[in-house]
């Protein structure tokens, strides 16, 4: 399936523009991959060439790098293995770690960016086994690589990627869990434990996408700003960097990703009555952590809107809105916790009058270096 120019073809089922309704089929997007899983375990390394892997490398450009991120959470966190992950315009002219035991993964929903096209040539002139995530099944990049994974998410329209961020999160996830259970790096409890936590994603999407209000609210807050900030530690922080990202893309606004502890060492300098921040603090681990920073942030008359779990009581009670999403174990957070995001910018474009779908600058795929 080639989605590189087929909006025309493609129907917007009764939705205003095509993120919105990328952002509504990410229940779908995630569901089609779970029952397909077998897929995916079969288009994996065998156990006999894994267990010859003694680090992995994941390269990639824009919101498909920030897949990228968490799929390292992940894969250290269950196989043990290190990960080490690089934008693919960087890896293609920094020094490598990379030889034969090195498993490089790149993850690209077209299947055609130029420097990821260039970070795999220079990954397979250095002998490493190569593997790909990509939402086209016939790409550039998916026949380079020995191994392929396809997202199956549909054609995606909108130039701010969403369901094929959920799709690459998806397959991720998958992935490393094949790799664990293949390496006995865990039992077939945890591999079912983290399964069965997986399959509870598309009904708690549901969950978040049912309400808009907050995201509305926020939104109207957002359009009159020149400049805002995201926060997040862990994971968290990745999230607040797609969440950027997406703000950017769409509403031009400028916007910048810290992670929650460093802000001290810098930023803070100009954090005053006029600033607005974004908080992501929903993994049980660390929420608390950048709670704190939440409330420093009101000490210093900033707008903090935050997003967390139920169970963050202080949270609520500092931040101007909070969203709540639903529980999960905090490695599969990032699903949930983007979604909000995606709507933030999504309403956010709206609110400014702007070109959601093709925003100004901006291309699909690119396909130059
Ligand atoms: C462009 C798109 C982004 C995308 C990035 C990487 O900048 O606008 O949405 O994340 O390229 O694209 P890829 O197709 O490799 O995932």
């Amino acid at each position: 399936m080639n989605n590189k120019d087929n909006s025309t073809q493609v129907s917007k089922d009764g939705f205003e523009h095509y993120m919105l309704k990328e952002i509504y089929e990410q229940p779908k997007v995630v569901k089609n991959i779970l029952e397909n899983r077998e897929e995916i375990y079969n288009s994996n390394f065998s156990k006999e060439e894994l267990e010859q892997i003694d680090k992995i490398y994941i390269v990639a450009c824009g919101t498909a790098l920030h897949a990228g991120q968490n799929g390292k959470f992940a894969l250290e966190m269950l196989t043990g293995i290190p990960v080490i992950t690089d934008i693919a315009s960087e890896f293609r002219y920094n020094d490598v770690f990379i030889d034969e035991k090195t498993l490089l993964i790149v993850i690209s929903q077209s299947g055609e960016t130029a420097d990821t096209i260039g970070a795999l040539e220079k990954g397979i002139r250095y002998k490493a086994k190569t593997l790909s995530i990509t939402n086209v099944m016939d790409s550039t990049i998916a026949n380079m690589t020995e191994k392929s994974m396809f997202c199956n998410a549909g054609p995606e329209i909108s130039i701010a990627s969403t369901k094929a961020y959920m799709a690459q999160l998806t397959v991720l996830f998958l992935l490393s869990l094949d790799i664990a259970l293949k390496l006995k790096a865990i039992d077939t409890q945890t591999f079912d434990k983290v399964l069965a936590s997986l399959k509870e994603i598309p009904e708690k999407i549901n969950i978040v996408l049912k309400d808009l209000t907050a995201y509305k609210e926020i939104a109207k807050e957002l359009k009159e700003v020149n400049s805002m900030f995201y926060i997040g530690r862990g994971s968290d922080f990745i999230t607040a960097k797609e969440g950027s990202l997406k703000l950017k893309e769409t509403s031009y606004i400028h916007s910048e990703p810290f992670p929650a502890g460093e802000l001290k060492h810098g930023t803070m300098a100009i954090i005053d009555e006029t600033s607005k921040i974004i908080a992501v603090a929903a993994q049980s681990g660390l929420d608390a952590k950048t709670t704190v920073n939440v409330s420093e942030l009101k000490d210093k008359g900033a707008k903090v809107f935050s997003i967390g779990t139920e169970e963050n009581e202080v949270l609520k009670n500092n931040s101007d809105i909070t969203i709540l999403i639903p529980k999960t174990i905090d490695l599969l957070v990032p699903m949930l916790a983007v979604v909000p995001e995606q709507l933030i910018a999504y309403y956010t474009a709206l609110a400014k009058g702007n070109d959601v779908d093709h925003p100004r600058n901006l291309t699909k795929s690119v396909i130059s270096e």
